[in-house]
């Protein structure tokens, strides 16, 4: 079909990548913004992977299940896409796509997926944020009909969908508080009142690359991390000094040198410029410390049901033993420690297994130990002859998911009961289906941590057969 054609369709389910889909003639039809339950006019753009990309011209019958978008920057930003879905809906949508997946990978013989426990707080409720850096900014339509000149060459924001080079300026953004957003504009006056050049992807060079926001959901502390590419103590101290004038609330700054081309917000090295380089956080009746590249949930209250859902799931006994896999900061270690004998927690990052180690300490939680190191390399018979054969297995991955060679090791720990925590169900359920021949998928219970979006934390118990 060619670009340009136009088609008028039904949209009846979401997609990936903020997409929504709908068929036309047979053909699957991928629109962005469009909702489920839309009927839309739209333009074709291309073909990928048999499916048809299209551009939403007119919305014909709108869906029930619309509601406002709360962000101007909606329909631009790649940040959350799902804002003109009501929130009952983002749920109902969030669980459908977790038992497609799970459906998929035949893992629902024994279990349902329970509805989606949904947040209190749909706006601001990111305790990190991340922006960037960039040479090239893009401009809403808003901002390109408002025919003000702008300055194109700088910006501070986050990323337009599919343009690696491209950043939307933001002068607010919904997912995190008031004060993360006098950081950034305070920010970006002072880069542009300097002339401090941001980064270019393209070209590699210049000087600012990202800034990272922590401000804990009870705490009141928040850590700044300047991500740059070379040290500079100088200009890190004029940042210093704006902040202390315009932002008093923040009680920490750290500066991450990243001189590599790849554009990730940690580095080489970092400097704390002032107070301790490091923000506590409560979830439950636990408090944490958490070290400026450390992984902490970034939605602090759902993480409290993330993890009482795990804690329920694992079924705790108290003469257990429990391996907590990919423990980060000793954050479900704390949560099961209570109703068991023993909690090993296993994490690669040596810096986080320390926080970890004086985050039970502070805790007055004793029947913890942690080991840092690669899972592959830590878990062998030494150790499990030391802590105990596990009764109960907890892991929470990154969203690449677990290592084959991992998985084969998980199977031959021979836990009775196995709990996965997963910000990706994709892999997740690739990676039960590696399990199957050993273990039944019992309960599954997706929870919302990222209203808006279509990211969802999704735990799942599993028994030996
Ligand atoms: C999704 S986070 C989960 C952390 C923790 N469970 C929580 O909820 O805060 C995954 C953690 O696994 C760690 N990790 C990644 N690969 C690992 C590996 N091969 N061995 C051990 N830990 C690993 C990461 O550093 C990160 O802290």
């Amino acid at each position: 079909m060619k670009p340009g054609t136009e088609l008028t369709l039904r949209i009846d389910r979401i997609a990936e990548k903020g997409r929504s889909a709908g068929r036309s003639d047979g053909r699957e039809v991928h629109v962005p913004f469009a909702v489920p339950g839309d009927e839309v006019r739209v333009a074709v753009l291309g073909k990928r992977k048999r499916r048809l990309e299209a551009r939403l011209l007119e919305l014909v019958e709108p869906s029930p299940l619309r509601d406002d978008p709360r962000c101007r920057y909606f329909g631009s930003c790649g940040g959350c896409t799902r804002q003109n879905v009501r929130y009952a809906a983002q749920l109902d949508l969030k669980r459908e796509a977790v038992e497609r997946t799970f459906f998929d990978a035949g893992l629902l013989a024994h279990a349902e997926v329970r509805p989606t426990l949904g947040a209190d707080e749909i706006y601001d409720y990111r305790n990190k944020m991340e922006f960037s850096f960039g040479a090239r900014r893009w401009l809403t339509e808003a901002e390109v009909e408002s025919g003000e000149a702008f300055d194109r060459d700088f910006a501070l924001g986050l990323h337009v969908p599919g343009h690696f080079d491209r950043l939307l300026d933001l002068e607010e953004c919904h997912l995190q508080g008031e004060v993360s957003r006098r950081i950034v504009n305070g920010l970006r006056a002072l880069a542009k009142e300097e002339g401090w050049a941001p980064w270019n992807v393209r070209r590699a060079e210049g000087f600012l690359r990202h800034v990272v926001i922590r401000t804990p959901a009870h705490e009141e502390e928040v850590l700044v991390d300047v991500v740059t590419f070379a040290h500079d103590p100088a200009r890190m101290e004029t940042v210093a000094a704006r902040l202390r004038r315009d932002v008093p609330e923040v009680t920490t700054l750290v500066n991450t040198v990243n001189d590599g081309v790849a554009q990730v917000a940690h580095g080489s090295e970092s400097h704390v410029v002032f107070g301790d380089g490091v923000v506590h956080d409560r979830i439950g009746p636990f408090r944490f410390e958490i070290a400026a590249h450390a992984f902490f949930q970034t939605n602090t209250r759902q993480a409290e049901r993330l993890y009482e859902v795990a804690r329920e799931f694992a079924a705790l006994r108290e003469s257990d033993v429990v391996y907590d896999l990919y423990c980060g900061l000793g954050t479900i270690t704390l949560f099961v420690a209570r109703d068991v004998r023993h909690v090993l927690g296993v994490e690669i990052d040596p810096v986080t297994t320390a926080c970890a180690r004086r985050n039970a300490a502070a805790n007055g939680v004793e029947n913890v130990s942690f080991e840092a190191g690669d899972l592959l390399e830590v878990i062998d018979a030494p150790l499990v002859e030391r802590a105990g054969a596990p009764d109960v297995v907890l892991v929470d991955p990154p969203r690449a998911g677990i290592h084959p060679k991992m998985i084969r090791k998980i199977d031959l720990l021979g836990a009775e009961r196995l709990v996965y925590v997963s910000c990706n169900p994709k892999t997740q359920a690739k990676d039960l289906e590696a399990l199957k021949r050993s273990y039944d998928v019992t309960a599954i219970q997706p929870v919302d941590l990222f209203p808006h979006t279509d990211h969802v934390e999704n735990v799942v118990a599993l028994r030996r057969r």
